[in-house]
C-alpha cells in the first residue's frame, strides 16, 4: 500500500482555514484532525498520571506530539530517546516552541506564553515569540512568520481550563534539565506510522486518537506496531473518561486476536469513578 508523506506547503496551510473578514481567519471545522489543524497548547489528558506509570521502564518512547506536554512529562520521566509524531504540522511548531521556552521563561512568564498562543490573532499577540525564535527550528520558525495571522494554536479549550495539568514549580525545574533539544518529528497519519519508524521502543503513547478510529484502523494500527516495541514493552492507549468506554470493543478484539504476543489491559485512575480517567495498555510479551 502506498502511503501519503507530507511536505511544508504554506498555501495548503492557509487554505485549511477560511477568512472570517472582521473577525479573522479561523480553523475549517469540517476538516477534523488534519496536517495543518491547530495545535493545543495544553493538554486535557492527565499524562502526569500515565508517564508516572512507566516510570523508570522506558528511556526509548515514541509519543504523540500533540501540545508537547506528553513528550516533557516522558522527558521529566527520565526518557532520554524520545521521538514524536502527529497528524498536523501545528503540533511540532507548538512543541518546538514549548522546548524553547522552557529553558528561557520562567514559569509565569511560560504560561502567559500559553495563553498568548491559545488566544492570538496574530503573532504579534505572543509577545515572546520573537525572544524565543533564534532557538526554534528551522522550519517551525518559517512557518510561524508565514502563519503570521491564523490562529495555528488555537485548538481545545483555554489553558485556563486545565490549570492542574501545567507543570508545578518542581516539575518546571526538572523539565528544564531534562529537555535538552527540540524533539525529533515524524510528521504523519497514524495509518502510516510504522512505515516511518526506524527503532524499537520501550513505550508507544499514543494517547486520544483511537477515539476517533474504526475499530479495524485502531487494531490494524495496534498490529503494525507490535515490531516497534520491545519485548515487555508497552502500547498505551490514553483517553478521557468517553474515548475507551466507546471503542472498548476494539481492544477486546484486539486482546483476543493478539493473545500470541500481547496482553491487553485497562487500567482506571480511580477505580471508583465510573468517569475516570482510563488507559488501554498493550503490553508486547514475545
Ligand atoms: C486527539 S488530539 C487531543 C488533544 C490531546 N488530548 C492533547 O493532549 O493535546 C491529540 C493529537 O492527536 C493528533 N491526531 C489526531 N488524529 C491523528 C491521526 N490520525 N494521526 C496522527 N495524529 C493524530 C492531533 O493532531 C492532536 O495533536
Amino acid at each position: 500500500m502506498k502511503y501519503y508523506t507530507p511536505v511544508l506547503n504554506i498555501k495548503n496551510a492557509q487554505s485549511e482555514y477560511i477568512n472570517g473578514e472582521k473577525s479573522g481567519n479561523f480553523y475549517n471545522p469540517t476538516l477534523g484532525f488534519s496536517y495543518y489543524s491547530p495545535s493545543y497548547v495544553l493538554t486535557n489528558e492527565d499524562i502526569r498520571w500515565v508517564s508516572n506509570l512507566t516510570n523508570g521502564n522506558g528511556k526509548r518512547v515514541l509519543t504523540v506530539a500533540a501540545s508537547g506536554d506528553h513528550p516533557m512529562f516522558y522527558a521529566m520521566r527520565g526518557a532520554t530517546d524520545i521521538d514524536t509524531f502527529d497528524i498536523s504540522f501545528c503540533a511540532k511548531v507548538a512543541m518546538d516552541i514549548k522546548t524553547a521556552a522552557i529553558k528561557k521563561l520562567s514559569r509565569d512568564q511560560y504560561i502567559q506564553l500559553l495563553n498568548n498562543m491559545h488566544n492570538a490573532k496574530d503573532m504579534s499577540q505572543i509577545p515572546y515569540i520573537t525572544e524565543l525564535m533564534p532557538n526554534i527550528p528551522q522550519n517551525s520558525a518559517y512557518f510561524i512568520q508565514q502563519m503570521n495571522n491564523y490562529p495555528i494554536f488555537s485548538n481545545g479549550l483555554n489553558p485556563s481550563s486545565y490549570q492542574e495539568i501545567i507543570p508545578t514549580d518542581a516539575e518546571y525545574d526538572q523539565m528544564r534539565n531534562a529537555v535538552q533539544k527540540p524533539f525529533k518529528f515524524i510528521w504523519t497519519d497514524i495509518k502510516s506510522l510504522h512505515t516511518r519508524l526506524l527503532h524499537e521502543y520501550d513505550i508507544i503513547n499514543l494517547s486520544n486518537i483511537f477515539e476517533y478510529m474504526t475499530p479495524q484502523q485502531i487494531h490494524q494500527t495496534l498490529a503494525a506496531l507490535r515490531c516497534h516495541v520491545r519485548r515487555g514493552g508497552t502500547i498505551i492507549a490514553q483517553t478521557g473518561s468517553w474515548g475507551i468506554h466507546r471503542n472498548n470493543r476494539a481492544y477486546y478484539d484486539a486482546s483476543q486476536k493478539f493473545k500470541r504476543w500481547a496482553r491487553v489491559g485497562y487500567i482506571r485512575q480511580d477505580k471508583n469513578k465510573a468517569n475516570s480517567e482510563m488507559i488501554a495498555i498493550l503490553q508486547r510479551t514475545r
